[in-house]
């Protein structure tokens, strides 16, 4: 079977400061992948690069077995990829309602996320939709950030920092939703640091390490392997 996501020998640079190289990895349907690793690995790059963000300066980047290398973020974005970045991004000045809806592209019939199912997943959503995106707190806007992406039915979710800087029990939430989100079949590829909650979920884990990936495998080889995580994850 062909993978939903295929990449061969990536590379990407900041000027003329290659941060990303030399990055091979497969994603098939439905698949749920980990990336991890210290700080300035090139993990934001990865993903970036995969959402058109970032120029691909060299290598193979097929999405759905289409050549997407030298696409734009928005012809990736109709090709069924959706990104949710670090900083969440989502616009203060709109209430929680219009975030979602301006972003409103019909699914699959009988699985596609609606308006409704948005609010289901995240009943917090429910309780401040007519709010400003400005007063939402950091949780809040994560869930916003992630429902959004929701709501263009995407067929790959790209998440970045899914839980950075949350508090333990929102960050429990996100968790939470981002199991449901993956068993609804979605495909994923996941930036964060807490290993132990990412190996409830994901069947890979690539580790990033100075912009190669240094570990490719199953969680449990990774979590087994206590001078590996020391070195490439620092816990
Ligand atoms: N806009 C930019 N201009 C120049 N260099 C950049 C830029 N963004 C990132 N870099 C550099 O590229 C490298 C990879 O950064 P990247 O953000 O992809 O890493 P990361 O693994 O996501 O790190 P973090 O865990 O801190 O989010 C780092 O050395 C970083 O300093
Ligand atoms: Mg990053």
């Amino acid at each position: 079977m062909t993978a939903l996501l295929h990449i061969k020998d990536f590379s990407a640079a900041y000027g003329e400061v290659p941060v990303v190289s030399s990055v091979s990895l497969d994603l098939k349907a439905g698949e749920i992948m980990a990336l991890t690793g210290r700080n300035g690995m090139g993990k934001t790059t990865l993903l970036r690069g995969i959402m058109g963000l970032t120029p691909v300066r060299r290598g193979t980047m097929q999405f759905a077995a289409e050549d997407i290398a030298a696409q734009t973020t928005e012809m990736n974005s109709r090709a069924g990829i959706a990104y949710v970045p670090a900083g969440r991004e989502i616009f203060g000045s709109l209430s929680v309602r219009e975030n979602l809806i301006m972003c409103a592209r019909g699914g699959e019939v009988g699985n596609a996320w609606t308006f409704e199912r948005v609010m289901a997943l995240f009943p917090r959503l429910g309780e401040r939709i007519n709010h400003g995106g400005k007063q939402l707190s950091g949780g809040e806007q994560q869930m916003l950030a992630i429902g959004r992406a929701l709501m263009t039915n995407p067929r790959i979710l790209l998440i970045d920092e899914a839980t950075e800087g949350l508090a333990p029990l929102v960050a429990r939430e996100i968790w939470r939703t981002l199991s449901e989100i993956c068993a609804s079949g979605m495909s994923a590829i996941i930036v964060d640091r807490d290993l132990k909650r990412l190996s409830r979920i994901v069947s890979g884990v690539a580790v990033m390490f100075r912009g190669e990936i240094a570990f490719a495998g199953t969680p449990a080889a990774l979590l087994s392997d206590d001078a590996l995580v020391r070195k490439y994850i620092g816990l």
